[in-house]
């Protein structure tokens, strides 16, 4: 398996232009989408063709649609109908466009990933990547007002739903144990050796700093993780040598108004990548077996299949 780079150079053109014609109408009002270059990245770096990778918080789906692309197959488990519904019509949409590989999302609690899973993949996940909500108020693009005739700077697409259960929406310490007891599940679903990859950020609230990538990584040695890198992907392009910033408006805004408070807050332009081992070594690798069919039967569906709430297909 190589080791990676600690700098992770994803983003030499911009989330817009990553997504370009490979994800499907309505993408892009997910409040915190992964950057594509750095599911992309993990999923070549951790994984060959034919691996699987999981997702258990997927949103639209980013780490999916990836490693499809990269021939490798993938499984997301989503809580809000909305997200799953893209994120498998997102996975369809790779696959059909020849990306090797094939998907399947369920709509679901990740707490219950073990139960939601076919039993038939437990062990067998190669990668898990994903990234826990958080920060909401970076999140957001602006609305055109023109039409709507508002004044001033109107905000949308800065929410994952209304439902206050969505770990997005529950005090810090919460969300925490929750990730905990999700990445203990996402355990159970790798081979041993296989990775996890999480993506996170430190925000701030009311002014103090939350630091969630210290909290990222004591949960994933909580869940028996064995912490094994750290590195930081690119949101800012290079150029000439020079890092160059790709800020949206509300990170803006929110640096110039902590800065108008004497607060010296600077535009965050990466992302902390904390990559985890499952203890054990990877006899399948060491004797390689077939497993081919015991995943195509898992993998009967590529819609979402789990209903979380009636209607989620
Ligand atoms: C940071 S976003 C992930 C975005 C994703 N990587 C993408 O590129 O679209 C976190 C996601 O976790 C979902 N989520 C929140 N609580 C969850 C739970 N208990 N189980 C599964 N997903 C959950 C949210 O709805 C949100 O879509």
């Amino acid at each position: 398996m190589p080791c990676s780079d600690s700098v992770w150079n994803t983003a030499p053109t911009s989330a817009p232009a990553q997504r370009k014609d490979r994800y499907v109408p309505g993408s892009a009002a997910h409040p915190a989408k992964m950057l594509p270059q750095i599911a992309a990245h993990a999923v070549a770096t951790y994984t060959k063709p034919g691996d699987l990778v999981l997702d258990p918080m997927c949103g639209i789906g980013t780490t999916l649609v990836e490693a499809i692309r990269l021939s490798r197959n993938a499984l997301g488990v989503e809580y809000e109908p909305k997200w799953a519904s893209l994120a498998s019509r997102n996975a369809s949409f790779a696959s059909d466009a020849g990306g090797g590989g094939i998907g399947a999302v369920h709509c679901a609690d990740a707490r219950q990933l073990t139960e939601v899973i076919p039993t038939a993949l437990h062990g067998e996940v190669n990668l898990v990547i994903t990234s826990p909500p958080y920060g909401h108020s970076v999140h957001g693009q602006v609305r055109s007002t023109r039409e709507t005739g508002e004044r001033g700077v109107v905000k949308k697409d800065f929410r994952y739903s209304h439902d206050p259960t969505n770990l997005a929406h529950v005090p810090t310490a919460y969300l925490l144990d929750a990730f905990t007891e999700i990445l203990t599940q996402c355990r159970t679903m790798l081979s041993p050796g296989g990775k996890a990859v999480v993506t996170t950020r430190p925000w701030r609230e009311r002014g103090e700093l939350i630091d969630l990538p210290s909290a990222v990584l004591a949960a994933g040695k909580a869940a028996g993780l064995t912490p094994t890198e750290r590195c930081v992907a690119l949101l800012a392009g290079i150029r000439d040598g020079r890092l160059v910033a790709r800020p949206s408006f509300f990170q803006m805004k929110n640096v110039r108004d902590a800065r108008r408070q004497g607060i010296p807050l600077s535009v965050v332009q990466h992302e902390d990548v904390l990559i985890f081992t499952k203890p054990g070594r990877c006899a399948a690798r060491a004797q390689p077996c077939d497993r081919t069919a015991t995943r195509s039967t898992a993998f009967r569906s590529r819609t979402c299949t789990t209903g979380r709430h009636d209607g989620c297909r």
